[in-house]
């Protein structure tokens, strides 16, 4: 019976805090700070529960034992906040559909690449709302070789975004034309993109803290509220790494409590308060 029994308050202890963030850091690049204690302790215990361990102790060992790998990811998973919405942080949008996308599109035409990354799409409000913006300011895109790559840490928030269905609440947030132009109404009262929006966004699972397996630069990359989880030095290798794969002249969009603090280090110039360019 104890197995099953869920892990109590009692049975988390500071090790295994410390434990946990070790984890994170390593496998995802997250920073735990020390007042995020109590937030772990709600978010792992479920998977202690789950796994049926009857301590966070026992669970820990498991998931870094080679039997745990799969666990492993489930770890992962339940560590990251994976909030996200339709046209969150509009601006960026309405600047990737009057600005980005019509300077690109005859050059698209023309037979040139277009390339958009969503770089932590979690459920994938984010690449979908890219998707419609190119679409309205690009209607034949995806005739063309222009594509949206859209990735993420967590697979199961990557297989939603895959899925592309949301239910009537989410959807609240597209201006209804668009709804209707783009997703279709199931039996259940959910909607899902449908027609030839759907070639355009890739899913891929990815890790930006790891090697990225990724051919050719991007005129605009999203990389929006996901770096409030790193530390600062994981932060600014990535914001060079981003800037290496932007074209000359490519936009990096981020989130707008976030800024990217090694601007003209990395070669871009700030045109808005969460805009960036990369120079020529
Ligand atoms: C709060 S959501 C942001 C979603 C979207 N970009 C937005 O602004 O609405 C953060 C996402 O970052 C992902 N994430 C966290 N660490 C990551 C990492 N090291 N590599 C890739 N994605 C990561 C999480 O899985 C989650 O889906």
């Amino acid at each position: 019976m104890k197995d099953l029994m869920p892990a109590s308050e009692s049975e988390y202890t500071d090790a295994d805090f410390q434990r946990v963030r070790q984890i994170a850091r390593e496998q995802a690049g997250i920073h735990l700070p020390t007042t995020k204690k109590a937030l772990v302790y709600s978010r792992v215990s479920r998977r202690v529960r789950e796994r049926g361990q009857g301590s966070f102790h026992a669970y820990l060992d498991f998931v870094t034992s080679s039997a745990g790998e799969g666990e492993m990811q489930n770890l992962i998973f339940a560590l990251t906040t994976n909030v996200t919405s339709f046209f969150r942080e509009k601006n960026h949008f309405d600047h990737l559909e009057s600005v980005v996308i019509p300077h690109l599109a005859p050059q698209v035409r023309a037979g040139r690449r277009g390339r958009v990354w969503s770089a932590a799409c979690s459920t994938g409000q984010e690449p979908w709302s890219i998707a419609m913006s190119v679409m309205t300011a690009f209607p034949d895109a995806v005739s063309h070789d222009f594509r949206i790559l859209a990735t993420d840490i967590n697979a199961n928030v990557v297989a939603q975004a895959t899925e592309g269905a949301y239910n009537a609440e989410e959807v609240e947030a597209i201006p209804a034309g668009r709804k209707s132009q783009f997703m279709e109404p199931s039996d259940d009262g959910d909607y899902r993109f449908a027609g030839p929006i759907r070639r355009l966004p890739a899913f891929r699972v990815l890790n930006l803290n790891a090697s990225w397996p990724i051919q050719g630069f991007f005129s605009a990359i999203f990389c929006r509220n996901v770096v409030i989880y790193f530390d600062d030095a994981t932060r600014e290798r990535l914001w060079q790494r981003l800037a290496d794969k932007l074209e000359p002249g490519g936009f990096l969009y981020v989130g707008h409590s976030e800024r990217v603090s090694c601007a003209s280090a990395c070669g871009l110039i700030q045109v808005a308060p969460t805009i960036y360019r990369k120079d020529h």
